[in-house]
C-alpha cells in the first residue's frame, strides 16, 4: 500500500505540473481528487490495512492527499499568472496614458466656501429660506414700504400669484427669526434676482451671502470687529476696510463698506452693505411670532450682506461677469 502511495504521488504531480491549460489541469483534479477519483480509491484499502500498520499509512495517505491539493493549486495559479501575462504581452506599457479629465471648483464655490469657513470659525451657523418668496419676507417684514423703488415692476420678478423671486438674501433673515428665539448667527448663501440689463457687471441673477447676529446688547462695535475679521482673513493682513454711513430700511444706523486689498491696485471697492438691525424689522417679528422674543427694548442685533459674484470677479481680475455663468470650459479651466 505504502509502495502505491508513492507511485500515484509521482504520477500525479507530474500530470498536474504537465498540465498547460485549465482543462487539462480540471481533468487531472478529477482523475485523482474526484469522488472516483485514484486517491479517494485507494484510501478505500485502508480498510485492509493491519492494524498496527494503520497508524503510519493513513498518515501517508494524508500527506498524499496534501501535497496534490497544494500541487493542484500552485498550478492553477501559475497558469492564471502566465494567461494574465500573455494578455499584457500586447500591451506596451511604455506609451503614453490617457491621463483623466480633472474636474475643478468653480470660481465663485471656492470663493463662497472660504467665507462659509471664516464664519463657521465665528460661531455662525448656515440658514437657508426659498428663492420664491412672498412680498411680506422680502419687503414689509425688513421694514420697506409700498412705494419704495426696489418693489418696482421694473425691478423684481413677480410670479402672476404675487409672490416674486428674492431680490436679496435678507429674507432668510426674516424666516430664521421666525422661526427661532434669540441668539442667532446665521449666515445665509444663495441666489437673489433683480431685473437688470445683462451687460459687463450685471447679471439677473447673482449669489449674496447675508449675515444676521441678535443676541442681548450687540453692538455697532461687534458688527465692525466681525466684518473687519472676515475680510482681513479672507484676503489677508493688508487689507484696509472703511465703513461709510448709507441707508437700509432694515437697519439704524446703516453702512457701506468698501475695502482696498493690494490685489485692487490702491483702489477703493464697494463691497458690501450692513447695519444694525431697525427696531421696526424686530416688532414686525414680534408680530408675527405672536410674543416678545424679539422685543426691540431687549435685544440688539447686526446685518450684513453681500455680492459674491462682483467679489469673485474683482478678486480674480474677470473682465466680464457673464464669464462666471457661461461655463465656457477655457474660461473655468484656469482655477
Ligand atoms: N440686502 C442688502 C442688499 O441687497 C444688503 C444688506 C444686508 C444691507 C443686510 C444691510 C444689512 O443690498
Amino acid at each position: 500500500m505504502e509502495a502505491q502511495i508513492e507511485s500515484l504521488q509521482a504520477e500525479a504531480l507530474a500530470a498536474i505540473n504537465a498540465a498547460e491549460t485549465s482543462a487539462a489541469l480540471d481533468a487531472a483534479r478529477v482523475k485523482y481528487m474526484g469522488r472516483a477519483g485514484a486517491i479517494p480509491l485507494l484510501s478505500e484499502g485502508m480498510r485492509t490495512v493491519a492494524k498496527e500498520d494503520k497508524a503510519r499509512v493513513g498518515k501517508a495517505l494524508n500527506a498524499l492527499r496534501t501535497d496534490v491539493t497544494a500541487a493542484l493549486e500552485a498550478r492553477e495559479y501559475a497558469l492564471a499568472h502566465a494567461a494574465d501575462a500573455a494578455a499584457l504581452s500586447q500591451i506596451d506599457v511604455t506609451l503614453p496614458g490617457i491621463a483623466p479629465l480633472r474636474g475643478s471648483i468653480h470660481p465663485l464655490t471656492q470663493l463662497l466656501d472660504k467665507a462659509v469657513r471664516i464664519f463657521r470659525r465665528m460661531g455662525f451657523a448656515i440658514a437657508e429660506g426659498p428663492d420664491i418668496e412672498t412680498e411680506w419676507h422680502c419687503f414689509d417684514a425688513l421694514n420697506t414700504p409700498p412705494h419704495h423703488p426696489a418693489r418696482n415692476e421694473q425691478d423684481t420678478f413677480y410670479m402672476p400669484d404675487g409672490r416674486l423671486l428674492r431680490t436679496h438674501t435678507s429674507t432668510v433673515q426674516i424666516r430664521t427669526m421666525e422661526n427661532q428665539p434669540p441668539p442667532v448667527r446665521i449666515i445665509a448663501p444663495g441666489a437673489a434676482y433683480r431685473r437688470d440689463e445683462v451687460d459687463a457687471t450685471h447679471l439677473a441673477q447673482f449669489t449674496q451671502m447675508e449675515g444676521l447676529y441678535v443676541a442681548e446688547k450687540v453692538s455697532v462695535a461687534d458688527l465692525k470687529g466681525t466684518i473687519e475679521f472676515f475680510f482681513r482673513e479672507l484676503f489677508g493682513e493688508g487689507t484696509a476696510i472703511r465703513f461709510r454711513p448709507h441707508f437700509f430700511p432694515f437697519t439704524e444706523p446703516s453702512f457701506e463698506i468698501d475695502i482696498q486689498t493690494a490685489s485692487l491696485g490702491g483702489k477703493w471697492m464697494e463691497l458690501a452693505g450692513c447695519g444694525m438691525v431697525d427696531p421696526a424689522v424686530f416688532e414686525q417679528i414680534c408680530s408675527r411670532r405672536l410674543d416678545r422674543a424679539y422685543d426691540p427694548d431687549k435685544v440688539s442685533g447686526f446685518a450684513f450682506g453681500f455680492g459674491l459674484d462682483r467679489l469673485a470677479m474683482n478678486l480674480t481680475g474677470i473682465p466680464d461677469i457673464r464669464m462666471l455663468v457661461e461655463n465656457d470650459l477655457r474660461f473655468l479651466k484656469q482655477f
